[in-house]
């Protein structure tokens, strides 16, 4: 890794809520990024008078270096979602997300969809430039089948006025699992001036260091390799495969429920089921251990699978 290198959590709904950004964090990253936030969402409820309420609990304070990721095709909402950002959080940046593959989200015309809709997304890209002065960060596929549509389409995008492009190296026909198209992010980052972030594929080390020489890009986004596994910016940092101390990762597991509970209440351990399940991955006893996992409903049961890894 360069002196320059910068590894961010890619934002991933369900899982990169406050208590797990909070956790990498622990685990040096060093940029997060929110679950995406549907803009028309954001906007009805700040009708209501629990808004900073509700965003406090979402993003919460103290969070230093963090973009807020929204969804939607309407410019309006977006731009007005970006200003009750800027004013209730004030994070490093919003972002708006071209690449949700969901079939709710293509059914409803946002995501990665909207590659195929360009001139919308530019009046989007326009409204929120003219309603807010936070940094307009833009996350992408390489393209709907062919993944050399962006090359088309990103400096149409940065004309408009984005000031970063997330370039997901897969298509959208590619979902999650495609090899990711690294000789275009290459490509992206030499034809563009703004910063190119890249994401696809990096679990190890190793992979991080191939797509940061191949690309050229410095800044690394980094999505299913952290669910389970939030040291994995660490392992990067220092250059290992190895796991952390066996300690280290249950005070993570442990301190993580922690937070769960503190910034989301008792419903949130069953969302946490997912994460313990995911942290269970390669263990020894893991397949009986997650048939607990899928039951936990308190600190205590969480203590008792841990204390079995
Ligand atoms: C469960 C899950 C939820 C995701 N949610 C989002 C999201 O809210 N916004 C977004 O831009 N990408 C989302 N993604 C995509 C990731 O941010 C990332 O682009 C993708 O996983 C590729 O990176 P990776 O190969 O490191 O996993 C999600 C991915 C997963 C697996």
């Amino acid at each position: 890794m360069t002196k320059n290198t910068q590894l961010i959590l890619a934002p991933m709904a369900g899982i990169t809520d406050k208590a797990f950004r909070e956790i990498c964090t622990d685990w040096e990253v060093d940029v997060t990024w929110s679950e995406m936030v549907s803009a028309e969402g954001l906007v009805r409820n700040s009708l209501e008078d629990n808004k900073s309420l509700e965003l406090a609990e979402r993003f919460g304070e103290g969070e230093k270096n963090y973009w807020v990721q929204i969804f939607g095709c309407n410019p309006k909402s977006m731009a007005e979602a970006a200003k009750i950002i800027e004013k209730e959080i004030n994070p490093t940046g919003i972002d708006i997300n071209l690449g949700c593959p969901v079939k709710k989200a293509q059914k409803a015309g946002y995501g990665a969809v909207q590659m195929g809709k360009i001139p919308e997304v530019i009046e989007i890209i326009r409204a929120i430039k003219e309603t807010t002065s936070l940094p307009l960060s833009l996350k992408t596929r390489v393209g709907l089948t062919n993944p050399q549509e962006v090359l088309e389409f990103a400096p149409k995008l940065e004309k408009a006025g984005i000031d970063q492009l997330v370039i997901h190296a897969r298509t959208l026909k590619g979902m999650f699992f495609e090899t990711p198209h690294w000789e275009i992010a290459k490509q992206l980052k030499n034809n563009l001036n703004i910063p190119v972030i890249y994401n696809g594929g990096i679990k190890t080390h190793e992979d991080a260091i191939f797509y940061q020489e191949k690309t050229g890009c410095e800044k690394l986004m980094i999505g299913q390799a952290a669910f389970g596994k939030p040291w994995i910016f660490w392992q990067i940092k220092n250059g290992t495969n190895d796991d952390p101390p066996i300690e280290k990762i249950k005070e993570t597991i442990l301190k993580h429920a922690d937070l769960c509970l503190k910034y989301y209440g008792e419903k949130s351990l069953v969302t946490f089921r997912t994460h313990l399940s995911a942290y269970l991955k390669g263990r020894p006893n893991a397949s009986r251990l997650k048939q607990e996992a899928v039951k936990i409903n308190s600190l205590e049961d969480i203590r008792a699978v841990v204390d079995k890894f």
